[in-house]
């Protein structure tokens, strides 16, 4: 069988995460949790596809592409989890497990930010954990493949 894929997005701004707001964000760059991720994903058996981009139409291809070839999909939207009907819907027509991903607890921040249209199409949310979010969600999905 050949082995089973991660689809890793994350969305605007969190590129410049390590110098980004670091009071918010922490100072682990995107390299370093792009490259914990994979190793937690490894040693689950599962490998891994990361994009980035700050363009929504960039990581709406992205999602739709992870038809072909993905199992699961682990987001951080960032901005676009608060605006962008049109990301949580790629999401949901692609129809795999959706884990999301906030570094800080956007509950305990603007009330702008306590809304995430993602929400709706994830099976799991974790916010507020910084990089250990994402090995929670991939540590999540990897659980919920096995089943
Ligand atoms: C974020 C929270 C969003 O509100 C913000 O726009 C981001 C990052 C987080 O990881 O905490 O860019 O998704």
């Amino acid at each position: 069988m050949t082995e089973r894929r991660l689809l890793l997005v994350n969305g605007p701004n969190l590129n410049l995460l390590g110098t980004r707001q670091p009071e918010v964000y922490g100072s682990t760059t995107l390299a370093e949790i792009e490259a914990r991720v994979a190793q937690v994903a490894k040693e689950a058996g599962l490998a891994v596809r990361a994009v980035q981009s700050n363009h929504e139409g960039e990581l709406i291809d992205a999602i739709h592409a992870a038809r072909s070839d993905c199992a699961a999909i682990v987001i951080n939207p960032a901005a676009y989890s608060h605006t962008s009907v049109a990301i949580a819907d790629a999401l949901r027509s692609v129809g795999l497990p959706v884990a999301e991903v906030h570094l800080s607890n956007i509950h305990a921040r603007e009330e702008f930010r306590h809304h995430s249209y993602v929400s709706a199409v994830a099976e799991m949310v974790v916010a507020g954990a910084g990089p250990l979010g994402y090995e929670m969600a991939v540590q999540y999905l990897a659980d919920r493949l096995a089943q």
